[in-house]
C-alpha cells in the first residue's frame, strides 16, 4: 500500500498575512513577521500554513486584486524574503500553501491595462468584454459579490467588462487558451520554487455561461441581505465546463509530485463533491464550509456529518473548516464555551482540518468603528453586518501595546480585550483555549485513529453527539455536549478519559458529560 499523502494527516493553519505579525513597524503584517513566528506554529503542532495573497496588489480587496502573480508585494517583503520563509518552514517540517487567485486580476495588472487599451488589443479576449444593451444597460443582470452590477462601462472603448467582485477586479476569460497557459505558468513559477500547494480562490466561479444569460430572481431574497442574493447564481457559477479546467490545473501540480490543490467552493454537498473530479483528478480538497453556517446543536451537526460523508466519492478525502478571513469568528458565533467544543470537533473529525489564525486562543469578533472600516464590502454595503474586518484584526500575541503585533499603528484596530486574551498568557495557563488546541493537535498528530482512522456516528441525543474514530485495534470515542445541561455518559464504564475541553479531570468524579463539555475517550 502506498503511504497516505501528507495532506491527509496534516492540520492546515490559515495565516492572514496583514494581521499575523508585523516586523518593520508599518502596521501591516509581513513575511519576515511570519518567519519570526514559525516556532510558535511548530510548537502548536500544525503541519501546513496557507498564506492569503502576498503578491503585488493595489489592495482594493487586500491582496485578492493582484497586479503581478509572480512577485511579492513590498508591504509583505520580497521574493528573497519569501524564499527564506519557505526554507525555514520546510526546515521545521511545515508545508507552505499559497493563495491562487485565478478568477480575476487587478485592473492595474498589465494584462488588463493592455486589454482595455483598444478593442483590437491582443489581450482583449483575456477578459470578458461585451456591448451594453441597446438602451445602454449592462449586458446582463449579474450582480457583483460586493454589491452593484457585475459590469463596468469603459468609456475609452465603449464596452462593458465583467467583474464578479469589485470593478478593480476584472474577471479573466478562462475560455481563452492563452489565459489558461499564462495562469498555469503562474502555478509552475511557485511550484518550481518549492511551494507545497495552493488554495484556489472562488474556484466554482471561474467559468461562466458561454451565452452570459441572465440569472433568475431569487424569490427568497430579503432586503436585509447582501445585494448578491437578489438573484440565483445559475449562470455565473458552477458551470459544467469547470471540471475539465480543474483537471488541467491538477495535472500541472501532478507534474511536481505530492502537491496539494484546495478549492474555495461554496456549494451544497452534492455539488461540492463533483469538484473531486472524475477519477479523483480534480482538487484534493474542495473546502467544506458546512460548519460555518450550521445551527450549533448536536442534531444539526450530526446530520451534516452524515450527509457530507455520504456525498463523498469513493476515495475522496474529507475536510472541515470552522472559519476564515471572510466569515464571522467561531468564538463570536457560538460563544467561548462552545468554541472549545467546536475545536474538539474540528480536530477529531475524519478529514483534514483547516484552522484560522487566532481561533486557537478564542479570538472574538473585534468591533471596528465605521471610521476605521477597511473592507470594501463593508464600505459598499454599509450597515448590513457584511464587513469582514472584525475577523481580520491583528493576532493577539501578548499584553504589550498593540498586542505584540506591531510597534507602529495597526492597520485594523485592536480592542483592549487582548490584554486578557493573548498567546503569552494562554501559553502559561494549562487550562487555556490555546492549551486545549495544542493538546488536541498533539493527540491527532500522535494517533492514526484520529487522523486517518474510520469514523462512525454512535448516537445523537439530548444535544450530545457521540462518534468513534478507529484504526487497527484502537478506538476513540468523542462525546460533545452542545448544550448547557449535564448529561449522563454510560460509556465512561468501558473507556478511559483522554482529554476534556475543560482541561481538568473532574469528569470522572462527576460521572457525566458536563455542560458545554467535549471529551475524548479511549476504549479499553
Ligand atoms: C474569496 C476570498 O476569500 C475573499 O476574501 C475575496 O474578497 C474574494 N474571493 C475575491 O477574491
Amino acid at each position: 500500500m502506498p503511504a497516505d499523502p501528507w495532506w491527509k494527516r496534516t492540520i492546515i493553519y490559515q495565516v492572514y498575512p496583514r494581521s499575523f505579525q508585523d516586523s518593520n513597524g508599518d502596521g501591516v503584517g509581513d513575511l519576515a513577521g511570519i518567519r519570526q513566528r514559525l516556532d510558535y506554529l511548530t510548537w502548536l503542532g500544525v503541519g501546513a500554513i496557507w498564506i492569503s495573497p502576498i503578491f503585488p496588489s493595489p489592495m482594493a480587496d487586500f491582496g485578492y486584486d493582484i497586479s503581478d502573480y509572480c512577485a511579492i508585494d513590498p508591504v509583505f517583503g520580497s521574493l528573497a524574503e519569501f524564499e527564506l520563509l519557505l526554507r525555514d518552514a520546510h526546515a521545521r517540517g511545515l508545508k507552505v500553501i499559497l493563495d491562487y487567485v485565478p478568477n480575476h486580476t487587478s485592473d492595474r495588472h498589465p494584462w488588463f491595462v493592455e486589454s482595455r487599451a483598444s478593442r483590437d488589443s491582443a489581450k482583449r479576449d483575456w477578459y470578458i468584454w461585451r456591448d451594453g444593451k441597446p438602451d445602454g444597460a449592462p449586458p446582463n443582470n449579474w450582480i457583483s459579490q460586493f454589491g452593484g452590477p457585475a459590469w463596468t462601462f469603459d468609456e475609452q472603448t465603449a464596452q462593458y467588462y465583467l467583474h464578479s467582485f469589485l470593478p478593480q477586479q476584472p474577471d479573466l476569460n478562462w475560455r481563452n487558451d492563452a489565459v489558461r497557459a499564462a495562469m498555469f505558468g503562474v502555478l509552475r513559477f511557485w511550484l518550481d520554487r518549492g511551494v507545497d500547494g495552493f488554495r484556489v480562490d472562488v474556484l466554482w466561479l471561474l467559468i461562466k455561461d458561454a451565452a452570459l444569460r441572465d440569472n433568475p430572481p431569487n424569490p427568497a431574497y430579503l432586503p436585509t441581505q447582501a445585494a448578491i442574493n437578489r438573484t440565483l447564481s445559475l449562470h455565473n457559477a458552477d458551470q459544467p465546463d469547470i471540471h475539465a479546467l480543474v483537471a488541467q490545473m491538477r495535472a500541472v501540480l501532478d507534474g511536481y509530485g505530492e502537491r496539494l490543490l484546495i478549492g474555495e467552493i461554496y456549494l451544497p454537498f452534492e455539488r461540492l463533491a463533483t469538484y473531486y473530479g472524475e477519477g479523483l483528478r480534480g482538487v484534493h480538497l474542495p473546502f467544506n464550509f458546512a460548519l460555518i453556517n450550521a445551527r450549533w446543536d448536536a442534531a444539526t451537526i450530526g446530520t451534516l456529518i452524515r450527509e457530507y460523508e455520504a456525498s463523498l466519492p469513493a476515495g475522496g478525502w474529507p475536510n472541515w473548516v470552522l472559519g476564515n478571513h471572510d466569515q464571522p469568528r467561531i468564538a463570536a458565533r457560538v460563544g467561548a464555551a462552545q468554541a472549545r467544543v467546536a475545536a474538539m470537533l474540528l480536530l477529531t473529525l475524519r478529514g483534514t482540518p483547516t484552522m484560522y489564525y487566532g481561533d486557537e486562543i478564542g479570538m472574538p469578533r473585534v468591533d471596528v468603528p465605521p471610521e476605521f472600516a477597511q473592507d470594501p464590502w463593508e464600505r459598499r454595503e454599509p450597515g448590513l453586518g457584511l464587513g469582514r474586518d472584525p475577523s481580520r484584526t491583528p493576532m493577539q500575541w501578548d499584553e504589550t501595546p498593540n498586542a505584540g503585533f506591531t510597534r507602529g499603528g495597526p492597520w485594523l484596530p485592536l480592542e483592549q480585550e487582548f490584554k486578557a486574551r493573548n498567546v503569552a498568557d494562554q501559553t502559561a495557563d494549562a487550562a487555556s483555549m490555546l492549551a486545549l488546541n495544542r493538546a488536541l493537535i498533539a493527540l491527532r498528530n500522535g494517533q492514526e485513529a484520529l487522523s486517518v482512522g474510520d469514523q462512525r456516528i454512535v448516537d445523537v441525543r439530548d444535544n450530545v453527539l457521540l462518534f468513534e474514530r478507529s484504526h487497527d485495534d484502537e478506538t476513540f470515542l468523542v462525546a460533545l455536549n452542545f448544550g448547557q445541561a449535564s448529561q449522563p455518559l454510560p460509556a465512561l464504564a468501558e473507556h478511559d478519559i483522554v482529554l476534556s475541553t475543560r482541561m481538568d479531570d473532574d469528569t470522572a468524579r462527576s460521572g457525566a458529560l458536563r455542560a458545554d463539555e467535549g471529551l475524548i475517550l479511549k476504549r479499553r
